[in-house]
């Protein structure tokens, strides 16, 4: 069980504020997106979820515990990057276990837990090999893998998929999704990519400018945007705009 609530959350950096209040939260095992153009706040939200970045007011709770203050390593947070950041000389089996192995995880447990997720993300074959000799989608692959041989509470995702070319990345959409349902994990997926998030996620979250413009369901997101900022990030062709003007005569409107 675990839920993320997130109440006016801002974020300094010196005296610029990159996030001016971000109210969110997600429900037990949802899978939420967060989605807006470069440069809005994205990736610092979620560090700030992780405890990557401290918070510079406001609150996070995971599982209602404020944990604004509590150690990365104590948030039972994984994490995927958009880079794989796989250690390049260790084989992917040691690249999973790395995690553990400093945790001093049993060696029968590791097993344990490598089968599980080898199996779980068809990477058996893979196991021996170094990242070097692996595809795109194999080694984002076996970062997933890293992340989920922990079990953790939270799933964060800093645009996972868009290191891969266009047809590997509609392919690892699809096995995100899979995978969500089965292990059903509370997911924050962060993207630029505003189909990704409408075919993956059940609430988006569109930013600008370090501000959540919109917090609803796709259908609600894609039909009655907020405002003409959701409305011209939303939707694929974008959607027209016209200028028109509103008049009143005798108690009739016209446009
Ligand atoms: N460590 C930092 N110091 C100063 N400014 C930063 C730092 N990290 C991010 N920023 C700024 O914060 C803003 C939001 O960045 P980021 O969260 O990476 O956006 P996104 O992930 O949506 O592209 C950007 O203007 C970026 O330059
Ligand atoms: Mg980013």
């Amino acid at each position: 069980m675990s839920t993320l609530i997130i109440r006016s959350l801002r974020k300094n950096f010196g005296a610029v504020e990159v996030l001016k209040g971000i109210d969110l939260e997600a429900r037990n095992g949802e899978f939420i997106a967060l989605v807006g153009p470069s440069g809005c706040g994205k990736s610092t939200l979620l560090a700030m979820i992780a405890g990557l970045e401290s918070v510079t007011s406001g609150e996070i709770r995971i599982d209602g515990r404020l944990v604004n203050s509590v150690a990365p390593k104590d948030r039972d947070i994984a994490m995927v990057f958009q880079s794989y950041a796989l250690y390049p000389t260790m084989t992917v089996r040691e690249n999973i276990t790395f995690g553990m192995e400093s945790r001093r995880v049993p060696k029968p447990q590791q097993d344990e837990a490598v089968k599980r997720v080898a199996a779980f993300l068809q990477i058996e074959p893979l196991l021996g090999r170094k990242p070097g000799q692996l595809s795109g989608g194999q080694r984002q692959r076996v970062a997933m893998g890293r992340a989920l041989v922990r079990d953790p509470k939270l799933f964060l995702f800093d645009e996972p998929l868009s290191n891969l070319d266009a047809k590997l990345r509609v392919d690892m959409r699809t096995e995100i999704k899979k995978l969500h349902h089965r292990v059903g994990k509370t997911t924050v997926y962060v993207t630029h990519d505003q189909v990704e998030a409408m075919t993956l996620a059940s609430r988006i979250a569109v930013m600008h400018q370090g501000e959540v413009q919109q917090f609803d369901d796709p259908a609600t997101i894609y039909n009655r945007p907020a405002n003409m900022f959701v409305a011209g990030f939303m939707g694929s062709p974008a959607m027209n705009f016209l200028a028109a003007e509103l008049s009143q005569e005798g108690g009739r409107r016209t446009v």
